[in-house]
C-alpha cells in the first residue's frame, strides 16, 4: 500500500494507526491498565463501563467525512476499545479481536503465500497443529516442527524460504520454555517474523514484544476471558508495516468479535491480575501435592525449581501462571483418578475460574499424530491441570481423595 492510501485510511478508520503512545493509560502499571482499559471513562457520557455499540452500519456526516466507523466488520467502538486495551497491555502497536483463537491464527496465516516455510514449536495446542497441517498445508504453506526451547534445533530448520517462527511459550501441554529474545534475534538476522502464542501466561505475566516478537496471538477464550464463557482470539502487532495487511484480511474475511463479547472481555480483563495471582497460588499448592505423591512420576510447572527453563522464565516473565502437567507412574491410574474427581472438572479448556483437568492425549492433543506426540512426550501417562480460583484446600482434598 502506498503512503497516500495509508494516510487516507488512517483519516477514515478510527484507530487505524494503532494506539497513541502519549495516552495517559500507557503510563499506568498493568494492574491499573487492566481495570481502566485504554480509554478509561467514555468522555461524552461519563460511563465507567465501556458502552456496547450494536450498530452494524455507521452514518457518514457528508460525502467526504467519516466518524471513523463505517461498517461493523471493519470496526466498532466497543471492539476498538478492547483491541486498544489488548495492544496496550501487550506493549504492542495495534490489536485485532476475533471470534476465537483459531480464527485469529487463521487470519495470521494469510500473511504467507504458497512455498513460505514456518518453523513451529513441536509442543503446541493440537487445534493449531490441525489448522496448519490439514488446512494451510493444502494451500502450499510448509510447516516444520522443532523444539524451540533449544535454539540449535530452530537453527537447523532454517531455510531460505523461512518466513516465520511460531512459538508457544510455555508450551501446551509440556510447559517447555522458549527464549523469546534469542529466537527473535535469530529471526531478525534471517528476515523472518517471530510469532508468540501468549495464551498460557497472558500479558499480565509475559509481554513477548518487549523481547523482540513481531506478532503476539492469543486464545482469549482462556485467561483473558477467564470465566469459561466467552470465545475470543487476538492478534497484536509490534510494527506499523503489519497494519495494512491485517486490516485488509480482517475487513475482507470477518470472523471478528461481536460487541457483547468485546464488552464481556473488557469486564473480565479488570480482574485478570487478581485471577492470575490466585490461579498461580492454587497451582503452586497443587504442584507441591503432586510432587510429593507416590503415584506421580514427574511434574511440569514453569515456576518449579527443577524446571529446566526456570532461568529463561525468570528473565522474560513476571509469574509462572496456573498450568501444570504431570506424568502418572502408571497410565492405568488415569481413568480412575478422572472418574473420582468431585470438585475439579474433567473438561477441555484452561485459564478459567474453575479448575479443570484434561487428558491431552485424547482431548486437546488428539489431532497430533502419535509420532510427533511421542517425541514431545504427550502420552497416556500425562494429565494437565488448569488451576482455577477456588479455595486451595478444597482442591488438594479433591486430588487427595481421587488419588487414593
Ligand atoms: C495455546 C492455545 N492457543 C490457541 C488455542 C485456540 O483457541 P480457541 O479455542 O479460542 O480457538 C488454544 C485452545 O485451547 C490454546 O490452548
Amino acid at each position: 500500500m502506498d503512503e497516500s492510501n495509508f494516510e487516507k485510511l488512517a483519516s477514515m478508520v478510527k484507530g487505524f494507526t494503532g494506539i497513541e503512545k502519549d495516552r495517559v493509560s500507557l503510563g499506568y502499571r498493568p494492574g491499573t491498565q487492566l481495570v481502566r482499559g485504554y480509554s478509561g471513562i467514555e468522555r461524552e457520557t461519563g460511563a465507567i463501563s465501556a458502552p456496547i455499540y450494536l450498530s452494524v452500519p455507521y452514518v457518514h456526516p457528508s460525502f467526504d467525512e467519516s466518524t471513523g466507523f463505517g461498517y461493523a466488520r471493519y470496526g466498532t467502538p466497543t471492539r476498538l476499545e478492547l483491541e486498544n486495551t489488548i495492544a496496550m497491555l501487550e506493549h504492542g502497536l495495534k490489536a485485532w479481536a476475533f471470534s476465537s483463537g483459531m480464527a485469529a491464527i487463521s487470519i495470521l496465516l494469510k500473511l504467507f503465500v504458497p512455498g513460505d516455510h514456518i518453523i513451529v514449536s513441536n509442543d503446541l495446542y493440537g487445534g493449531t497443529y490441525r489448522l496448519f497441517t490439514t488446512i494451510y498445508g493444502r494451500y502450499g504453506l510448509v510447516f516444520t516442527y522443532a523444539d524451540t526451547s533449544n535454539l540449535e534445533d530452530v537453527k537447523k530448520e532454517l531455510r531460505r524460504e523461512t518466513k516465520a517462527v511460531f512459538i508457544e511459550t510455555p508450551s501446551n501441554p509440556m510447559m517447555n520454555v522458549t527464549d523469546i529474545k534469542a529466537v527473535a534475534e535469530l529471526c531478525k538476522n534471517n528476515n523472518a517474523l517471530t510469532i508468540v502464542d501468549n495464551t498460557l501466561l497472558s500479558p499480565y505475566f509475559q509481554r513477548p514484544i518487549d523481547f523482540g516478537a513481531d506478532i503476539v496471538i492469543h486464545s482469549g477464550t482462556k485467561y483473558l476471558g477467564g470465566h469459561n464463557d466467552i470465545m475470543s482470539g487476538f492478534i497484536v502487532i509490534a510494527d506499523k508495516t503489519l497494519i495494512e495487511p491485517f486490516f485488509t484480511f480482517t475487513m475482507s474475511e470477518g470472523g471478528v468479535l461481536p460487541p457483547f463479547d468485546c464488552w464481556l472481555t473488557l469486564r473480565s480483563l479488570k480482574t485478570l491480575g487478581l485471577r492470575m495471582e490466585k490461579q498461580q497460588e492454587n497451582a503452586l499448592g497443587m504442584v507441591d501435592f503432586l510432587k510429593n505423591h507416590k503415584k506421580v512420576e514427574k511434574v511440569f510447572y514453569v515456576g518449579d525449581r527443577d524446571h529446566p527453563g526456570l532461568e529463561i522464565s525468570r528473565r522474560q516473565t513476571s509469574g509462572s501462571g496456573g498450568m501444570i502437567s504431570f506424568y502418572l507412574k502408571d497410565k492405568e491410574d488415569a481413568r480412575g483418578i478422572i472418574n473420582k474427581l468431585k470438585l475439579i472438572l474433567f473438561a477441555e479448556s484452561l485459564g478459567g475460574t474453575e479448575t479443570l483437568l484434561t487428558y491431552p492425549v485424547v482431548q486437546t492433543h488428539g489431532a497430533i499424530p502419535e509420532e510427533l506426540r511421542s517425541i514431545v512426550g504427550v502420552n497416556e501417562k500425562l494429565l494437565r491441570i488448569s488451576a482455577g480460583v477456588e479455595d486451595p484446600a478444597d482442591l488438594i482434598e479433591d486430588l487427595d481423595q481421587a488419588f487414593t
